[in-house]
């Protein structure tokens, strides 16, 4: 193993994701494991410029794997775009005589890593930790499992009141660009539409299916809306329905924020637990500015290049099979 590498700082960034906690925990007991110093940084790339720097020790990140959230906080660091921010950032790792980072976080997060490590010499890891499950190099994302369960236990509960009342309702679901959520929430929901940023389901088309099932008496229906959504959010969405088709009463509920919180299933943990390990032991093999992601179940790293640049597809299969399944 490449033994250039001494003290090593990890933190999150961007929107927390359930999960991330246990990420944090598997990235300081392996560098422990390899007798290296840990540091935790605390609210990502603001605190790198304000020097929020502590040290870790595997005690510190006891008691931690079934929390949502993270305990490194996080932020959106509008100074660590600019020049000078980075500057700084990078003054207060060599301060710290940091010698690698490990990010978690999604998109923001490693576009940040990549013109960061450039810049200055730095290598990253990045492990994926986001709800929307949008980066190219890893069939899954720290958080995703967990926030589709909260989507579809609260669809759940929605589906009893909406049966009983014979409604209609409109659910959101976070995916600011993607479709990740709303698809495998709609199908495991089972949803009578899936809205989502990929596709194109137009406001005539989802009233045809409307009338379809009105016409077999079924008694209520349950669209699922993407907040990315080309056609708008689930009100607007609601909103021209109504205008046209009237047959149900129509409701609207944005499920949010609620699907980011939350303890993390054991699928996220477990995931989070092997790129955490995996990303520390990548760095110590000379793996640079890459995020480590799983793909067909193995470990794979992907440059930072690819995972900020390349599309994930959205799989044209699950949204065939989900509209057969809504007939
Ligand atoms: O990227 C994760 C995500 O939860 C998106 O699905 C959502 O659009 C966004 O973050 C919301 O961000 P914020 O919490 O900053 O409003």
């Amino acid at each position: 193993m490449a033994q250039d590498i001494k003290r090593i700082a990890v933190f999150t960034s961007g929107g927390d994701a359930p999960g991330m906690n246990a990420a944090i925990r598997a990235v300081v007991r392996t560098a422990t494991y390899h007798d290296l110093h840990i540091f935790g940084i605390i609210r990502g790339y603001e605190g790198m410029i304000k020097g929020s720097i502590k040290r870790l020790e595997t005690k510190d990140v006891g008691n931690i794997i079934h929390r949502g959230g993270t305990v490194l906080k996080t932020a959106r660091s509008m100074d660590f775009m600019t020049k000078e921010g980075r500057k700084t950032a990078y003054e207060n790792l060599l301060a710290n005589d940091i010698d690698a980072c490990i990010a978690i976080g999604g998109n923001g997060t490693f576009t940040g890593a990549n013109v960061f490590s450039k810049e200055y010499n730095i290598p990253f890891i990045g492990i994926p930790g986001t709800i929307d499950n949008d980066l190219y190099g890893t069939d899954y994302t720290i958080g995703f499992d967990t926030a589709i369960n909260t989507a579809v236990d609260a669809v759940d509960k929605i589906r009893d009141t909406a049966d009983s009342h014979n409604r209609l309702f409109f659910v959101e679901v976070m995916g600011r660009n993607s479709g990740f959520i709303a698809l495998n929430t709609g199908i495991g929901s089972g949803a009578a539409n899936v809205m989502i940023p990929e596709t194109d389901t137009s406001i005539d088309d989802l009233i045809l299916n409307l009338r379809k099932g009105a016409k077999r008496d079924k008694l209520f229906s349950l669209i699922i809306v993407a907040e990315g959504n080309k056609n708008g959010g689930a009100a607007e969405i609601a909103e021209k329905v109504k205008t046209k088709f009237d047959y149900y009463d129509t409701k609207v509920t944005i499920i949010g924020h609620l699907q980011r919180g939350g303890s993390p299933t054991c699928m996220d943990r477990v995931l989070a637990s092997r790129l955490g390990h995996s990303a520390v032991e990548g760095l110590l093999e000379g793996k640079r500015n890459k995020m480590v992601g799983l793909v067909n179940n193995k470990i794979k790293f992907t440059s930072f290049e690819s995972a900020i640049t390349k599309e994930k597809d959205v799989n044209n299969e699950l949204i065939r099979m989900a509209e057969i399944l809504a007939l």
